[in-house]
C-alpha cells in the first residue's frame, strides 16, 4: 500500500531556474461528508463529492532560483494586487509541504490567485485555492524530475491540496471523488481522494448545483475549529460509522441511479452536519433564518411537483440545490421564483458537476 513516505521528493534529474505555470481548479461539494479530523489532515471519516465545474480558482505561479535556501520567499497577489492577510495561510501551507516538496525553498515565487466566483461570496475558495496551488507546485516537480507518472503526478497533487485544506483533496479531479479509506471503495485512501471507481448512471450526468446566496458574511466559527470540536464530541463515533453506511449507500446509489434515495442520504447528510456542530460544546449555528425557509420551499416543491430536486450545505448558510439537468428549466424557473427573495442581493450561482484541474 502506498505510504506517506512515497511521495517525498528525491528525484532531482533536471536543474530548472525559473519559469511559471497556470493551472485552474474547482470548488467541489461533498455528499457524504468530512467533519472531524486527526493530525496531518487525517479525515476521521470518508467523504465524497460532486467537482464543480464553474466555481474555480485560477493560479498562476512564477518562480526564480535563489542562492539563498534558508527560508521560503514568495509574493502573493489576489486579483492581481498583494494580498498581505492570505500570506500566513500560504507559508503555513509551504512549512506542511516541505517535508514532501524540499526543493521549494530553492526558489522565489510569485502566486498570482484570482476566482470566478463573486469574492467573500460564502463560497469557501480554500478547496480551490488549495487544490489550484498544489497543481502548480506539481508542475514545478514534474520539471525538476520528467520520469514522473501521470498517476503519480494527480495522487501528490491531491495529497499537497489536503495539507493545506482537507477538503481541496477532492478537488483535484472529477467528476466524483472519493477521499478517506472506505472498504467497498477500491484504491481509496486517508491520504488523497481518487475518482469514484465505479460506473456511474446517467441520472447523474451534468447533475446540477445552483448556490444560493444567503449570507456573505465572514463564519462565525472557522472550519477548523468545528473539525477540532468532532474530538469528545458525544455523537463522533456514531456519526464516523455513520458516514461509513452512508457512503456505502451512496456507491450504490451512483450505479443504479435511484434519484429518491440519493436525496434521502445527501439532505441526511447535510442536516447531520450542521446538528454536530449544534450538539458540540460550544455549540454554534452556522444556518440563517433563510436557510431553513428554503429548505422548507424545497420540499414543498419536491412534493407538489415530484420533482427530485434536493439541498446540500456545507459549513456556512449558503444552500446548493442539486437536481438532475432534464428539470433544468422547470427548477430555475422555480428558483427564480420562490427562492431569489432569501438570496442576499438576490444572488445565486448555476454550477454543474465538472472535471477537475485544468492547466491553462
Ligand atoms: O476542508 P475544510 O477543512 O474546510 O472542511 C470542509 C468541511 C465541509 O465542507 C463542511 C464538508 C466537506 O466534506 O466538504
Amino acid at each position: 500500500m502506498i505510504s506517506e513516505k512515497d511521495f517525498i521528493f528525491n528525484q532531482n534529474t533536471a536543474i530548472i531556474n525559473e519559469g511559471s505555470f497556470q493551472w485552474s481548479a474547482p470548488s467541489n461539494i461533498a455528499l457524504v461528508k468530512y467533519w472531524g479530523k486527526k493530525e496531518h489532515q487525517i479525515p476521521a471519516n470518508p467523504s465524497i463529492s460532486f467537482t464543480l465545474n464553474h466555481c474555480k480558482t485560477i493560479t498562476k505561479l512564477g518562480f526564480t532560483k535563489k542562492s539563498d535556501s534558508s527560508n521560503f520567499s514568495f509574493d502573493l497577489l489576489f486579483e492581481g494586487k498583494p494580498k498581505e492577510d492570505f500570506k500566513p495561510k500560504i507559508q503555513k501551507f509551504f512549512e506542511r509541504i516541505e517535508v514532501y516538496c524540499p526543493y521549494l525553498k530553492n526558489y522565489h515565487f510569485t502566486i498570482d490567485t484570482q476566482n470566478t466566483f463573486p469574492h467573500s461570496s460564502g463560497i469557501a475558495s480554500s478547496a480551490s485555492g488549495m487544490a489550484a496551488l498544489a497543481m502548480n507546485i506539481m508542475s514545478l516537480e514534474k520539471e525538476l524530475n520528467p520520469a514522473m507518472t501521470n498517476d503519480f503526478f494527480y495522487q501528490k497533487a491531491s495529497l499537497l491540496a489536503r495539507l493545506g485544506s482537507g477538503s481541496a483533496c477532492r478537488s483535484i479531479k472529477g467528476n466524483i471523488v472519493v477521499w478517506g479509506n472506505h472498504k467497498e471503495i477500491n484504491g481509496s485512501s486517508d491520504l488523497f481522494g481518487v475518482e469514484f471507481p465505479s460506473e456511474v448512471h446517467a441520472n447523474f450526468n451534468n447533475y446540477q448545483d445552483t448556490i444560493l446566496l444567503v449570507d456573505k458574511g465572514e463564519k462565525q466559527v472557522s472550519s477548523t475549529v468545528g473539525h477540532d470540536l468532532m474530538h469528545n464530541h458525544p455523537f463522533a463515533e456514531q456519526r464516523f460509522s455513520q458516514a461509513h453506511h452512508n457512503l456505502s449507500t451512496i456507491k450504490r446509489v451512483l450505479e443504479n441511479g435511484n434519484l429518491d434515495e440519493f436525496i434521502q442520504i445527501v439532505e441526511s447528510e447535510a442536516l447531520t452536519l450542521h446538528a454536530m456542530m449544534m450538539t458540540s460544546m460550544p455549540y454554534f449555528i452556522l444556518m440563517k433564518p433563510n436557510t431553513l425557509a428554503i429548505i422548507n420551499k424545497i420540499w414543498k416543491f419536491r412534493n407538489e411537483t415530484r420533482i427530485p430536486v434536493c439541498f446540500t450545505l456545507d459549513a456556512g448558510a449558503n444552500v446548493h440545490i442539486l437536481y438532475p439537468e432534464n428539470v433544468r428549466v422547470e427548477t430555475l424557473q422555480f428558483i427564480k421564483d420562490e427562492l431569489v427573495g432569501y438570496c442576499q442581493n438576490g444572488q445565486y450561482i448555476c454550477d454543474e458537476i465538472g472535471f477537475g484541474a485544468q492547466k491553462l
